[in-house]
């Protein structure tokens, strides 16, 4: 594919979304609406990705930020597609080839329908080539109009601008467009804003092009769910449905058994290894997950990598962690950014830990806090343990815990503090001072018992 620009028209306000937030930046499977044109265009572009901005134009370049190479252009003033594309003017008029425009709304396009896009716009040698769908319900995109005779396309007619028996028109115009960069600059200047809503439309450019002699084709795009537009937050869920089901499809066919997709949600970048089993309601985001690894319902990964043969019991939560082979985790675990559990490593139920690293085979099985701790190997962590990491200054200090330690319940460590190999801390202990290797540390006071102190007081109560 010599020669192809991609532009996407991001500048709009996108008055229907109702929010203080660029329509272009909400957030769609987990991303901002934005990247999936990105996304398409570095994929199929062969020259250069533009982008057109506008409004909350400083927000949206920041959100660009990921993607290396881009040129923004900016439309200063929202008055309409055309308009937004004219912008890239000054740049397009010194190329050749073609190019082609994406509107920063659409989620669900493939590269192998745009392919397909340019493979007939160049076959036909066509001025311009629009990518439209057959849809059951219309309502709200642009119509193709077509001859009743030859079938050719003659306009696009925006919906507010449609006659009655424009409005049954069930072929719609997708935003999606391939110019050849010559016929675009010429027809882009004959555009007016004789319409409805007073904006200089993008859509005009067929009767324009058609006006000039030149040859206009129409590419019907195979699914027509891929071209959905979305406009306001109820096309955005369910361009949102569309994606999610469509990830789901990928990871099941690919070998990872969900078994309640509809509840399941995995973002686009989430990798699996094979022989996954997943429980409903649980949420992935931006993940590695090895193989074998069985994850219950109600769980929460996000930013983590986690190796083969892990199992996440129900209503697990970690983000920014690291969980090696062999692991278990939960119920009810949360791992916090900067977690690492090495290898065989178990967390119990109600157990919180950040910035820690755990060593091979140990166990923390109940109701503990480890943060900002450095723990070894077969440690075994007793109910209730508590790192205390903060002194109410600014930083945070760390916590060492060497190769076979034991802690007993109810423990805490007062950090900075290290405890040597195979130390053994009492149960309710609270350590403040280094316990040297194969120490025994110990705190709590001595208990007192008093026979018979309940009958004695009993006596004195009925005095
Ligand atoms: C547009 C098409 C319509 C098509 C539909 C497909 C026009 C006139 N209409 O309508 O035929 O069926 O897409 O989804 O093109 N934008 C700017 N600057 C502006 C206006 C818009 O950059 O001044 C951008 C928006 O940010 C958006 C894209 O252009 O990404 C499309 O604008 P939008 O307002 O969503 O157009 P639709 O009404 O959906
Ligand atoms: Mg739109």
């Amino acid at each position: 594919m010599a020669d192809l620009h991609v532009v996407i028209l991001a500048a709009g306000k996108g008055k229907r979304m109702c929010s203080q937030e660029p329509k272009v930046l909400h957030s769609v499977l987990y991303r901002p609406m934005l990247h999936y044109a990105l996304n398409l265009a570095f994929a199929v572009a062969r020259k250069s990705v533009s982008v057109i901005v506008g409004s909350s134009e400083e927000k949206v370049r920041e959100a660009c930020s990921s993607f290396k190479g881009i040129q923004f252009f900016v439309q200063r003033d929202q008055k309409g597609t055309a308009h937004a594309l004219s912008m890239a003017l000054p740049f397009l008029k010194k190329q050749g080839g073609d190019v082609l425009v994406l509107n920063g709304d659409s989620v669900l396009l493939s590269s192998k329908q745009i392919r397909r896009l340019l493979e007939h716009h160049r076959k036909g040698g066509n001025a311009v080539t629009i990518l439209t769908a057959e849809v059951s319900n219309s309502s709200g995109y642009g119509r193709m109009v077509r001859d009743s005779k030859t079938g050719n396309v003659v306009a696009i007619r925006e919906h507010s601008d449609c006659s009655e028996a424009e409005l049954k028109i069930r072929e719609i115009n997708s935003g999606v467009y391939c110019f050849q960069i010559g016929a675009l600059l010429s027809g882009l200047k004959k555009i007016t804003a004789n319409n409805a809503q007073g904006e200089y439309y993008l859509t005009d450019i067929v009767s324009v092009s058609l006006s000039e002699g030149k040859k206009v084709g129409a590419e019907l795009a195979q699914d027509p769910a891929e071209v959905l537009g979305i406009n306001d937050r109820i096309a955005l869920v369910r361009s949102e449905q569309l994606l999610r089901q469509r990830v789901n499809d990928k990871h099941m066919a690919g070998g990872v058994t969900i078994h309640d997709p509809q509840t399941v949600t995995i973002d686009a970048s989430t990798e699996f290894g094979s022989d996954c089993e997943l429980e409903g309601q649980t949420v992935i985001v931006n993940s590695k997950i090895g193989s074998g690894v069985y994850i219950e319902g109600n769980c929460r990964i996000v930013d983590s990598t986690i190796s083969s043969r892990v199992r996440i019991r129900q209503g697990s939560y970690l983000e920014g962690s690291v969980v090696g082979e062999g692991c278990q985790l939960g119920p009810y675990a949360r791992l916090r950014p900067g977690s690492k559990l090495t290898k065989d490593v178990k967390i119990g139920n109600f157990v919180e830990i950040k910035k820690t690293t755990l060593g091979e085979g140990t166990k923390v099985s109940h109701l503990s806090y480890l943060g900002d701790a450095d723990i070894g190997k077969h440690v075994n962590v007793g109910c209730g343990f508590v790192t205390c990491n903060y002194d109410g200054s600014a930083e945070k200090k760390r916590t060492k815990i060497e190769d076979g330690v034991f802690i007993g319940s109810d423990s805490q460590t007062v950090a900075p503090v290290s405890i040597g190999k195979n130390a053994y801390i009492a149960s309710g202990t609270t350590v403040t001072e280094d316990v040297p290797a194969g120490a025994l540390a110990l705190s709590r006071g001595r208990q007192v018992t008093k026979p018979g102190y309940v009958g004695r007081r009993s006596k004195r109560a009925r005095k």
